[in-house]
């Protein structure tokens, strides 16, 4: 294609794909669909990349991110980004309304009402209609250039609908992550986890509130994953040179035509009476937006006025935030409760009279610890006050030691392990107290099992851990070798409750004729992997996936191990005390030799394999290795390379030989691959490489 016609075509395009961006995000009125939109953005992504000098600035493709900022420019916002003034209480209103009336010297004025969304400030410069910046708050007098990030919010316009609009202006909203995405986003955090603690690794924190999971997002410096965090903003407010609206109320309105997303929550009052009707209704309907809001804002709508009244140092005389008090309810304590988690650790659990709680119902609350019950003093029959700051688990804030029933039960914590009756110990200076029964305590041993049959471990991916806790609860197995005495039988057609830990929830589930053979499958599979994986899977403490390689290398078999002393394990390159210590340990414990040795009778590998064959056919060879392959593990396969002599690199360069590609290999890797003109494997080629003597 020419230029003359690339260009006309990727004009149109853009064009094209902006409007439908905005029937679908602001109208809510896709005319295409979705796969037609991805065609024609795919036609333009294409275009780009052979024109790059045709790609215009407000491009729909800069919408899925990719673009890295190494750091944010400062700029010097020219207008600066003030604060309100913050009441909470009505009467501070009517003082307000007292200071507006005299600073006036009239009644004649009127207010706007908007709700205060709680995200992260923004400032937006349009010229010519098209968005040239975006900048955080940052002082107030400077922020950071941040415009790559903000372009991937699909309703943020990178150009502005019609022709009618002021050359150069600025507009500012908020950032957020609209509930349902804050929502998603932490679950994706919890299967991980699931993942991460079958594994053995510590948990990731999950993201404490959506305001501050915004600001970071805002701030990431790969913008694709800002795409993908699906971030929403709303815009209130105008500011140009030449005042080019009246009210604050019709510059909402330009807003709103020239294709911004304007909360439709405003409201014009123009009585102070009227605008505690707004915050009456709004401190009971905001639960149900998609926006965490924490009050209102009432702002002058004259703009003249707005003038007449300036500011202070600080703040707007035209304007204050009225702030809604923290969401709590108060409810009756009924019971606790006290979970066992994977590693041992207690925590009791507050099981609450059902309460409406900031728009959902709450039956539990996290206590903690026993300090926690201690520090607050509260007594089962009490009547307690929760409360949900933005975070996902409710807390017990305080106690209303006045309306305490007389029969209110003193909490004695328990002195027992709930699942399994063994006596609880707590370690000196530690808050938790623990089951020390590691071996045969149901959740822990839970833990072990998920951990056993993880990726880097065994591989059993067919299992998961709400199977593994339906077979536990229903005694097919008591320890991570009865896996291997399961049969088809046993678990076809197999039903179970499952319960959701938050609410205590059953759900009923059964496993299908085709779940159980794969099971039995992978289980059956899971036999020939090899001994250092093997030995991973045991879960010794302090054992990880790299000691359990060392221990296997050195040692060569478990036999050996099993009869190696102290000193013999710290004699191994890079293997210290605590993990010596630890390994002796798991070896003097009876149950654990015996449960190697049903692995063993069960087939498993407790010795490394003679690498037969295994020569250096990939000497001086370089390789990377990328995406999910069916039939070796991502880390087999860089082992496989690493005993035939080659080596593993993490990056594609000039130096590599081969990439070895899997399903879902990131498109950039082979674009890359192919410009420097480097052969790519797939599985299958690659084992014929291995074969090849
Ligand atoms: S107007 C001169 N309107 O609250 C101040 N601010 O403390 C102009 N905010 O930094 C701000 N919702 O991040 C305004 N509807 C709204 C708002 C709002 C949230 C935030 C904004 C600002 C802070 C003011």
């Amino acid at each position: 294609m020419k230029a003359a016609e690339a260009k006309k075509k990727i004009e149109a395009l853009t064009e094209e794909l902006n409007h439908h961006n905005y029937l679908y995000y602001q109208e809510a009125k896709p005319e295409i669909s979705d796969y037609e939109f991805d065609q024609k953005l795919k036609e333009l992504e294409q275009l780009e990349r052979e024109f790059p000098e045709l790609k215009l600035s407000h491009s729909p493709t800069s919408r899925v991110g990719g673009d890295i900022t190494k750091a944010f420019e400062t700029i010097t916002h020219k207008y600066p980004m003030l604060s309100l003034g913050n009441t909470y209480s009505k009467e501070e209103l009517v003082d307000f309304d007292g200071r507006v009336k005299r600073g006036l010297g009239t009644e004649d004025y009127e207010y706007i009402c908007e709700l205060k969304f709680d995200g992260v400030a923004i400032s937006l410069r349009y010229e010519h209609g098209i968005l040239a910046r975006g900048v955080t708050r940052g002082d107030g007098t400077k922020g950071d250039d941040i415009t790559t990030n903000v372009k991937t919010i699909r309703s943020i316009p990178l150009k502005l609908r019609g022709a009618d609009f002021p050359v150069s202006f600025e507009v500012r909203g908020e950032v957020f992550m609209p509930k349902k995405q804050f929502i998603e986003l932490n679950e994706g955090v919890k299967k991980e986890n699931e993942q991460r603690e079958a594994e053995g690794k510590s948990p990731l924190t999950l993201y404490a509130n959506a305001r501050n999971t915004t600001s970071g997002t805002l701030k990431m410096q790969d913008s694709k994953i800002v795409a993908d965090r699906k971030l929403d903003c709303y815009l209130y407010s105008y500011l140009d040179d030449a005042n080019t609206f009246d009210t604050h109320e019709a510059s909402l309105k330009f807003l709103e035509k020239a294709g911004f997303n304007v909360s439709q929550t405003y409201k014009n009052c123009s009585t102070i009476d009227e605008v505690f009707d707004y915050i009456n209704y709004w401190d009971q309907e905001r639960h149900k937006l998609e926006v965490e809001t924490d009050g209102i804002v009432i702002k002058v709508n004259s703009i003249a006025q707005q003038s007449e009244l300036g500011f202070t140092a600080k703040n707007p005389r035209w304007a204050i935030s009225y702030k809604f008090k923290a969401e709590s309810a108060i409810t009756t304590l009924n019971d606790i409760t006290y979970q066992v988690g994977r590693t041992g650790a207690i925590t009791p659990v507050a099981e609450l009279e059902p309460v409406l709680l900031a728009g959902t119902t709450v039956k539990r609350a996290s206590l903690h610890n026993a300090n926690e019950i201690e520090r607050l003093e509260v007594r089962i029959g009490d009547s307690v006050n929760v409360e949900k700051g933005g975070e996902i688990i409710p807390k017990i804030t305080s106690v209303n030691l006045e309306s305490r029933p007389a029969n209110a039960e003193k909490i004695s914590y328990i002195t027992e392990c709930p699942e399994c009756g063994t006596r609880l110990i707590r370690k000196e200076g530690e808050a938790q107290h623990y089951c020390p029964n590691i071996e045969s305590c149901p959740p822990q041993v839970q833990g072990r099992i998920e951990h056993f049959i993880s990726r880097n471990a065994m591989n059993i991916e067919s299992l998961g851990p709400r199977t593994i806790a339906g077979f536990l609860n229903k005694g097919l197995i008591n320890d991570l070798s009865d896996l291997y005495t399961l049969t088809f039988d046993d678990i076809n057609n197999l039903q179970f409750e499952e319960i959701d830990e938050l609410t205590g929830e059953a759900t009923k589930r059964s496993i299908k004729e085709k779940s159980a053979r794969n099971i039995i499958d992978s289980i059956e599979k899971s036999k020939a992997i090899p001994f250092e994986r093997v030995l991973f899977g045991l879960g010794i403490r302090y054992v990880g996936k790299t000691v359990a390689e060392k221990l296997a290398q050195h040692f060569e078999s478990i036999d050996r191990l099993m009869s190696a002393s102290f000193d013999e394990i710290v004699g191994v390159h890079e293997i210290g005390e605590r993990i010596a210590e630890s390994v002796v340990d798991y070896f003097k414990n009876e149950e654990s030799l015996a449960m190697i040795q049903r692995l063993k009778e069960a087939g498993l590998s407790f010795q490394i394999e003679q690498q037969e064959g295994a020569g250096d056919q990939l000497k001086g060879l370089t390789f990377v290795v990328s995406g999910v392959f069916e039939t070796f593990g991502r880390d087999e396969l860089k082992n496989l390379i690493k005993q035939h002599g080659g080596k593993v690199a993490s990056s594609i360069s000039s130096k590599t030989n081969y990439l070895v590609a899997g399903a879902n290999m990131g498109p950039a890797k082979k674009e890359k691959a192919d410009s420097l003109g480097i052969t790519i494997l797939d599985e299958s080629s690659f084992r014929e490489l291995l074969q090849n003597d």
